[in-house]
Parts: C-alpha cells; sequence; structure tokens
C-alpha cells in the first residue's frame, strides 16, 4: 500500500502534535519539514509549550529521512509531497494554503482559516478553483464527546435545541509561543479567533448560520488582542445559544472544554461530573465514546481520503469553515463597537 507522503510546515506545538500522529499511521509518512526556526530544523521541540495535551518535549523529534527547509515556499514544490500540513502561525496560512494548491498539493491547515477577510476572500478563490483537498484543524468537531452529540442530535434523538451553553477556558499562554506570537493581538486575533472560534465553530455546525452576534470582550494579557470573550449567537428560531473563551487565568489553572445543550428531550452535558445525558423521563445516561483526540481522527479521516482518492467532506466543508471565520469576525467587530452585528454571509 503506497503511503500518503507528507510536508510540515511549522514544528511547534500544533506541528509536533501532527509530527507525532502521523509517525504513529501506518498509511503515511513525513518526507518533508519547513520552519523558519533553525533549532525546529534539527527536530529540537524541547522548547515547545501548548495548553492540552501536552508530549514530553525534551528528546529531539526523529527526522531521518525528512527533507528540511526553510521556507514553506520551497516545501510546497517537492515532488515528494502529496500533502502539506500548515501549522505555523495564523498570518502565514492564507500565502501557504494557496501556494501547496498552486503547486498541485492537498492541503491540511490549522484553524483558524486566516487572520482576516480579505485573505479569507483570497483562500476562498483558491480553494473554488480546486480539485486539491482542503480541510482544516477545526478538531472539536471531531473530538469524540462532541462529536457523538453532534450525530444524536442531528439524528432528532433530543429534539429541538431550546439553550446551548459552550465554554473554553484556557490557563494565560504567554510565552509558549514562537516569538509569543499568541500575545501580539494583530497576528493572533486574541484568545477569540484563535480559541474560541471552536466554539463558534460548534455553535455555526450543530444549529446552522447565525444572524447576528452580541459580543463583549476584555483585552486582558495580550498586546491589543481580545484575550476573553461573551457571545450571544441570534437565531431566527428563538433558541439562547452563548459561548465563552478566554486564556488569561493563572497558569496553574486547568485548561477547562465544556458545554451543556438543552433540548427538548434531553440534557447533554460535557461538564466536571463527566460526559452524561440526562433525559426527561429521569434516566441518566453516561456514553461511551473512544479514547482519542479529534487531532487523530480528522488527520486518519484526511491521510485517509487522500489514499483513496475520496473527498474529504465528514466533518467539514469549506463554506461551513469561512461561515465560522466571518462570524468570528462579526463577533470582533461586536467587541470593539459595543454593538449586535449583522453577519454577511
Ligand atoms: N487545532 C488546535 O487545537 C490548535 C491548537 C494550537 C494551535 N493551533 C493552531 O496551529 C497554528 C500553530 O500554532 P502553535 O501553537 O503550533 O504555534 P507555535 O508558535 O508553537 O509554532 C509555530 C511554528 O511555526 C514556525 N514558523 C513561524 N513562522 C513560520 C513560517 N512563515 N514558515 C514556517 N514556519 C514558521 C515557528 O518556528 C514554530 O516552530 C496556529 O494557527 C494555531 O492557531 C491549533
Amino acid at each position: 500500500m503506497k503511503k500518503v507522503r507528507i510536508g510540515l510546515i511549522g514544528l511547534g506545538f500544533m506541528g509536533s502534535t501532527h509530527f507525532r500522529i502521523y509517525e504513529a499511521m501506518k498509511d503515511a509518512q513525513i518526507v518533508a519539514l519547513a520552519d523558519v526556526d533553525a533549532a525546529k530544523r534539527k527536530g529540537d521541540v524541547s522548547k515547545v509549550v501548548g495548553n492540552i495535551g501536552n508530549a514530553d518535549n525534551s528528546k529531539p523529534l526523529n527526522l531521518t529521512g525528512v527533507q528540511v527547509y526553510k521556507s514553506g515556499f520551497d516545501l510546497v514544490k517537492d515532488p515528494n509531497v502529496d500533502v502539506v500540513d500548515i501549522c505555523c502561525p495564523t498570518p502565514d496560512h492564507a500565502d501557504y494554503i494557496i501556494a501547496a494548491l498552486a503547486a498541485g498539493k492537498h492541503v491540511f491547515s490549522e484553524k483558524p482559516l486566516c487572520r482576516d477577510l480579505k485573505q479569507a476572500a483570497r483562500v476562498e478563490k483558491a480553494v473554488k478553483n480546486t480539485k486539491q483537498f482542503v480541510n482544516f484543524g477545526m478538531c472539536v468537531r471531531a473530538w469524540p464527546e462532541y462529536r457523538y452529540t453532534y450525530e444524536q442530535f442531528k439524528a432528532g434523538v433530543y429534539g429541538k435545541v431550546l439553550t446551548a451553553t459552550f465554554r473554553r477556558l484556557s490557563p494565560d499562554i504567554a510565552g509558549n509561543a514562537w516569538q509569543n506570537w499568541f500575545m501580539d493581538g494583530a497576528r493572533s486575533g486574541g484568545a477569540l479567533l484563535d480559541m474560541h472560534l471552536h466554539d463558534t465553530d460548534l455553535v455555526r455546525y450543530f444549529f446552522g448560520r447565525p444572524t447576528a452576534v452580541t459580543s463583549i470582550g476584555a483585552n486582558i494579557v495580550s498586546k491589543g488582542g481580545t484575550d476573553h470573550v461573551i457571545t450571544l449567537y441570534h437565531f431566527d428560531n428563538g433558541a439562547l445559544v452563548e459561548a465563552e473563551g478566554g486564556w488569561s487565568a493563572p497558569r496553574t489553572t486547568p485548561f477547562e472544554m465544556t458545554f451543556q445543550i438543552i433540548c427538548e428531550k434531553a440534557t447533554v452535558r460535557l461538564m466536571a461530573e463527566g460526559f452524561k445525558v440526562y433525559w426527561k423521563n429521569g434516566r441518566v445516561e453516561s456514553p461511551k465514546v473512544e479514547a482519542t483526540t479529534g487531532w487523530h481522527k480528522e488527520l486518519a479521516y484526511f491521510v485517509d481520503c487522500v489514499r483513496k482518492g475520496i473527498t474529504p467532506d465528514k466533518y467539514q466543508t469549506f463554506d461551513d469553515v469561512l461561515d465560522s471565520f466571518k462570524i468570528a469576525m462579526a463577533e470582533q467587530k461586536s467587541v470593539d463597537t459595543g454593538k449586535k452585528v449583522t453577519i454577511k454571509y
């Protein structure tokens, strides 16, 4: 069986996470790596820190047989690469996606799609004009508890949604990343675009397009970014849906990703008590889900699709990823203006 050959751009927290996932796959092989940082080009990840799922980074990654580049624009032209996986900081996603598609590669890019609406329009044009496959790291769609809930909800098992709340709270990540880029709002888009986007995306994925958003936010730890945000999503059907995200708690605080969705027939919670479904008739259920991460599921699926030549549309379409990006941009506008913002799709 021919392995899918991966070229990875950026070997920080997410790049090293993807590296280890591909390394353990029987159907994939990392053949190229690009990073602007000389230490990373030797596989040294000793300074890499993330907010969840941290691995032991004390030993260098094994780059035997991996062609190493300084620039991702050289990597995308490597004839041995089938898939370009983009894990560099957000402002460079758009140019790398467009260059990789122009070079005839399939693309898996980390979220967010890109940094602003102008870049998003350029990416949209490139994606709409290609036959290559493109998926983004909207990993929470594939995270087992969220996935289970999504599938049951969409099958109508719980009935109509009445209220929903999603929360994603991280300890302070200042100093974790390359050049501390998360703490520069102009580069990262703050916790709003970088982290809370996952919940914005879940709202869109579960319940369809909100018509407008009302957001409040605070700048606490970064230079100019929205470090904490609370958003009310307006829906024509009257469902009360809100989400909160932030990264300004002390470093010793645990990472929290939680939700509660109240529907006509049941309430589903991923909270301190675990993952549970509370039925209207009094029954309490603890669904069993696979002990894995959304990162493993989304990459395994994408590699499988590339290998079989099947369009990877199980977890996402480009249009709904683009919708989520536009909603997040509207949330930032609402924070900035103090007003409810109607979303232009
Ligand atoms: N899906 C998730 O759960 C998740 C989690 C964390 C980060 N992310 C996303 O992954 C991306 C990377 O974040 P991170 O936490 O790994 O950051 P990081 O700072 O830890 O790593 C970035 C890496 O990219 C390299 N780099 C910087 N500019 C580059 C360029 N122009 N070309 C090639 N390499 C370059 C850096 O040297 C570094 O090794 C971001 O877009 C972030 O939003 C996603």
